[in-house]
Formats: structure tokens, C-alpha cells, sequence
């Protein structure tokens, strides 16, 4: 039986375990609004994989291109992006073009009445009367879980889509992660029994704790969190491995850990959230992945990057079959189409196309 925020008060809610919170964003069963990891669970993930593989052949015909733009034509979607996006912001745009989806976009509040003191509540409230979506990135952490409760509560709900919030959750990114690491090793066992480095600044990076998150879905998954000890995974991530006895590693040295792992997934500082400036004492040039790690990183294994990047994987690298990260781009694209195809429940139409 889905929920719908009826009958429970906000602060009740926002207490809820994750896994706890799931029905509130389901409607008849069905995804309704993406909010956090948590909410997914390994049949959902698979299903997400094969639909966006099976979309990506539709699309590269005429015909398909066509059926895929008939499928939510008429339909509304704003892109509320109040903090800096290229990737997140473009590819949910071509994901709604891709299905005929029409897009309204608010990039920074001093173009919107929150000038003149409107509420953010009511600012995307507001939103929910004209379109049919609302995908949204901000600052503050929870701010997407709160919109979702609230639109629960009223006459004409339209599903909310977390695209990054704060240092928190950013679950499309976590999706398409697990899409590229899905292809990766398709052919090598699938994800399970993987070993993932996390590296860089894992207590201020939202994808990879959205990551983390989704991970634990797979069977034998061992972490290694390189990460300079100011900025190690948090400690509530770390308490909810060690339930789901997940095993984990903490290192500050990534030279020892390449050459063990399937997959490298390196992150930015996120010196946004600096409060004094104090990311600036780190010399963070030893989260770097160099030029000659190449050699003992094992032939199968992949680097993956949520981007954007600064200096921490050389442009050399790119030309390197394991380097993913431009793929994890292109990747993002289909898995969001994938992904609003499912809130509109239009998966049925495209696996029988
Ligand atoms: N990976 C990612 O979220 O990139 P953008 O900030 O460019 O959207």
C-alpha cells in the first residue's frame, strides 16, 4: 500500500529510516518521485539497465526516435536547477526532448518571485501547477525530500526528481553510475563481488554517497575509501555498511590501492562547502590518479569520474580504454529517459516496441 504523507508530520518523516521512506515516493506500486538511493532495490536497478540498454536501440532509427518522442507528448517538466549543473541540467533536458517531454527552466532566484520573499515551498509549488514535472537540484541538503512530502499532501501531486542536493544524495548520477559499471562488466560477472575505490573528497560528495547506497544492492561488493582523513566517507555512511555488513576499507594512499580493485571512482574536492577556506591546507595532489598507475591498474578494471573535473585525472588519461567517465556522460542521457519513462509508466510501451 503506497503512503502519501497523510497522517504523519514532517519532522516524523524526515526521521524515517530511508528504506522506511519508500512508499511515500510510489504511487499503485509505481516510482513516483526519485529521491534518495535508498528507495531502489536490486530488481528496480536491473530493470533500469535492461529498459535503458533496449532505449538506446530504439533510438537509433527513425522510426524509434519517433515512437519515443510520441510518448509523453503534451507533457511539462521544469528543470529547477538553482546551483551550477552542465551535465545533470542538459541531459535531463534531451532526456524529455528525447520523449516529447516540453521543458520550462528557473537557473537562479533572482529571476523568480523568491526575490520578493516568496517561500521556496511555495515557489515550487507554484511550478506544480503549470507542469507535470519537476526536477530539481539546491543547495540544501533534504530540500527535494521535503518538496516531496509536501506535494503529497496536495490536490495535484507531480513527481519531484532529486537531480543533487547538497552534500547529501544525488540519485540519477548514483543510476547511471551503476548503468556504466553494469556495461563495464557485462561480459566479466556483472557488478557483484566488485571492488570499488571511492577517492577523494567522499564526506562533501554527494554521488558517492548516493553510490554507496545503491551499491549495497549487489552481492560481494568491498570499498576502499582513499580520501585524505579530514575528508574520509562520513560516519553515518560507515555505520550503515557495517549494518548491511558491507566490507569497507580506509586508506589515505592510492598508489596501493589501484592495483586491487574492478573499478576507480574519482571525485573533485568540493571546496563550495569550505566555510574558511580550510580545503586549501590539503594537498589533495595525492587523490590525483597519475599517469603511471595505468600500468598496475588490472587490464579489466575502470575509472570512472562523475565530472566535472579539475586535476585530478590528467586529459592523457582519456584516450585510455578504461577511462569511463565521458561514457558515464553519454550513460546519464538514457538512464534519466529510462527513469522518467517509468514515473509516466510508459516502460510497458517501450519493451513491446
Ligand atoms: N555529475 C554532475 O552532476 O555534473 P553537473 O554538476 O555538471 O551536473
Amino acid at each position: 500500500m503506497d503512503k502519501v504523507s497523510k497522517g504523519i508530520d514532517w519532522e516524523t518523516f524526515h526521521k524515517l529510516r530511508g528504506s522506511k521512506k519508500r512508499t511515500y515516493f510510489t504511487r499503485d506500486g509505481n516510482i513516483f518521485h526519485v529521491i534518495m538511493s535508498q528507495q531502489f532495490d536490486r530488481a528496480f536497478l536491473d530493470d533500469i539497465c535492461e529498459l535503458a540498454t533496449k532505449i538506446r536501440g530504439i533510438s537509433k532509427g527513425n522510426k524509434g526516435v519517433a515512437f519515443l518522442q510520441s510518448l509523453l507528448q503534451g507533457k511539462r517538466a521544469m528543470l529547477y536547477f538553482v546551483q551550477p549543473s552542465t551535465r545533470t541540467f542538459l541531459s535531463f533536458m534531451a532526456a524529455c526532448q528525447i520523449l516529447g517531454i516540453q521543458c520550462s527552466e528557473v537557473r537562479d532566484t533572482t529571476t523568480s518571485s523568491e526575490m520578493k520573499g516568496e517561500s521556496q515551498e511555495d515557489t515550487v509549488r507554484t511550478f506544480s501547477s503549470y507542469v507535470d514535472l519537476i526536477v530539481m537540484r539546491h543547495p540544501q541538503t533534504g530540500f527535494a525530500e521535503r518538496i516531496a512530502f509536501l506535494l503529497n499532501q496536495i490536490s495535484r501531486p507531480v513527481p519531484i526528481i532529486n537531480a543533487g542536493s547538497g552534500k547529501d544524495q544525488h540519485p540519477t548520477q548514483a543510476l547511471l553510475d551503476i548503468y556504466t559499471l553494469h556495461r563495464s562488466f557485462e561480459n566479466y560477472g556483472g557488478i557483484d563481488g566488485k571492488k570499488i575505490a571511492l577517492v577523494g573528497d567522499l564526506l562533501r560528495g554527494r554521488t558517492v554517497r548516493s553510490l554507496v547506497y545503491l551499491l549495497r544492492n549487489y552481492e560481494g561488493i568491498r570499498f576502499y575509501f582513499v580520501a585524505p582523513p579530514e575528508l574520509q566517507m562520513g560516519d553515518d555512511l560507515k555505520e550503515y555498511l557495517r549494518k548491511q555488513k558491507v566490507p569497507f576499507e580506509e586508506s589515505d594512499t592510492l598508489e596501493e590501492v589501484v592495483p586491487l580493485v574492478d573499478a576507480v571512482y574519482m571525485t573533485r574536492i568540493q571546496d563550495e562547502y569550505d566555510e574558511q577556506g580550510e580545503s586549501k591546507e590539503i594537498d589533495y595532489t595525492k587523490y590525483y590518479f597519475k599517469e603511471k598507475y595505468l600500468k598496475v591498474l588490472p587490464p579489466n578494471a575502470i575509472i570512472m569520474h562523475p565530472l566535472p573535473r579539475r586535476d585530478e585525472i590528467p586529459v592523457k588519461i582519456d584516450a585510455d580504454k578504461r577511462a569511463m567517465y565521458w561514457r558515464q556522460a553519454r550513460n546519464g542521457m538514457w538512464v534519466r529517459v529510462t527513469l522518467i519513462a517509468k514515473i509516466f509508466q510508459k516502460d510497458k510501451d517501450i519493451r513491446e516496441y
